[in-house]
C-alpha cells in the first residue's frame, strides 16, 4: 500500500496547486447524484484518475464524481473510493475543503476498508492517513513534502459540536439531541465541509458530527464509499465511534450501489453514545 500512499502525497500536493491557480466557477456538468460540477471538481477527478491508473496494485477505482466504476487493472489488488473535492460548493468563497480515499481489499464493503486517507487543504495541507488497526497518523505538508505530526486519539468527550443538514427537516429526537448538547455547553462548529469540520473534531479530541437522516432525505446526503466508511475507520481507529440511526457501526455497511448514502454520527463516545440513547437504540 506504501506506492498508493505515495501517489496520494502527489497527488495533494497538484489538487493544493490547482485549488490555489485553477479557474473558479461551475461547468455545463452534473455528477452521478446530479449535483452541478465545478471546473475545480472536473480537474480535480481528472488529476486522480490519472494519477491512480498509474498504479499496478489497483483493481479499480470509483469517483463520486463519475457513475460508473473504471476497472485500472484486473489483477490489482484495492479498489479506491474517493471523493476528489469534498465541500467544493465552499471552496470558491475561500474556506477550507478537502479530498477523501477510501482503500478496500476485495468484495465493496464497510468491513473490507483497509485504510483511508483524507486531505485539507485550508491555511496549510493536511493529511490523515488511517491503516485498519493502528492509530491514525496526523501529517502536513512542509516545504512540499510530508511531515508526520503525531498520532490521533480521541477523548472520551469533546466540546464541539458540527451538526448537518436543513433544521427545518430534522426529526423531533434530532433536534432535541442537538439541543441538549448545546444546553450542556457544546460549541458549534460546522463550516459546511465535512472535512475540515470532522479533522478539527478529531484534532481537538472530541465532540460530534451528524449528518441525520431527514423528513426530505431520510437516508442523508453523505455517500458510504467516498465519505463515511473512509471516516469511520479513522475515527473508530482514533478511539471514537462512528454509527449510523440505528446505532450499527459505519463499519458495518454493505451499500448495494456505489452511490448510497446513510444518516451519520460521527464523535467521541460520550457523544456516540448520547446519540444511541436519542435515537431509541439503547
Ligand atoms: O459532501 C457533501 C458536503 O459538502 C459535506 O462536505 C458537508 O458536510 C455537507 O455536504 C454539508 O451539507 P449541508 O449544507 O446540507 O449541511
Amino acid at each position: 500500500m506504501e506506492a498508493i500512499f505515495k501517489k496520494l502525497e502527489e497527488i495533494a500536493l497538484k489538487i493544493d496547486n490547482l485549488i490555489k491557480n485553477g479557474e473558479s466557477g461551475y461547468s455545463q456538468n452534473s455528477n452521478a447524484t446530479g449535483d452541478q460540477q465545478l471546473k475545480l471538481d472536473i480537474q480535480s477527478d481528472i488529476i486522480i484518475e490519472e494519477e491512480l491508473k498509474k498504479l499496478s496494485n489497483i483493481h479499480s477505482i470509483i469517483s463520486e464524481e463519475k457513475e460508473d466504476i473504471v476497472t485500472i487493472n484486473p489483477d490489482g489488488e484495492y479498489t479506491i473510493c474517493y471523493d476528489p473535492l469534498d465541500g467544493s460548493s465552499i471552496v470558491d468563497y475561500n474556506l477550507s475543503v478537502g479530498s477523501i480515499f477510501g482503500i478496500y481489499k476485495g468484495r465493496l464493503s464497510g468491513e473490507n476498508i483497509v485504510a483511508s486517507y483524507y486531505i485539507v487543504y485550508g491555511p496549510r495541507v493536511e493529511v490523515v492517513k488511517t491503516i485498519k488497526g493502528k492509530k491514525p497518523e496526523h501529517f502536513r505538508l512542509i516545504n512540499g513534502s510530508l511531515q508526520k505530526i503525531a498520532d490521533i486519539s480521541m477523548d472520551e468527550k469533546g466540546k464541539l459540536n458540527a451538526p448537518g443538514a436543513t433544521q427545518k427537516n430534522w426529526y423531533p429526537h434530532h433536534k432535541a439531541l442537538i439541543e441538549s448538547l448545546f444546553q450542556e455547553g457544546y460549541r458549534l462548529r460546522y463550516s459546511g465541509g465535512m472535512v475540515p469540520d470532522l479533522h478539527q473534531i478529531l484534532l481537538k479530541g472530541g465532540g460530534l458530527f451528524s449528518y441525520p437522516g431527514t423528513t426530505d432525505k431520510p437516508k442523508g446526503k453523505l455517500r458510504d464509499f467516498f465519505e463515511v466508511i473512509p471516516f469511520a475507520l479513522t475515527f473508530i481507529e482514533a478511539g471514537g465511534g462512528a454509527i449510523d440511526d440505528k446505532g450499527r457501526s459505519l463499519l458495518e455497511l454493505d451499500p448495494k450501489h456505489p452511490h448510497d448514502t446513510t444518516p451519520c454520527f460521527f464523535g467521541s463516545n460520550y457523544e456516540i453514545e448520547r446519540v444511541k440513547v436519542a435515537y431509541g437504540c439503547k
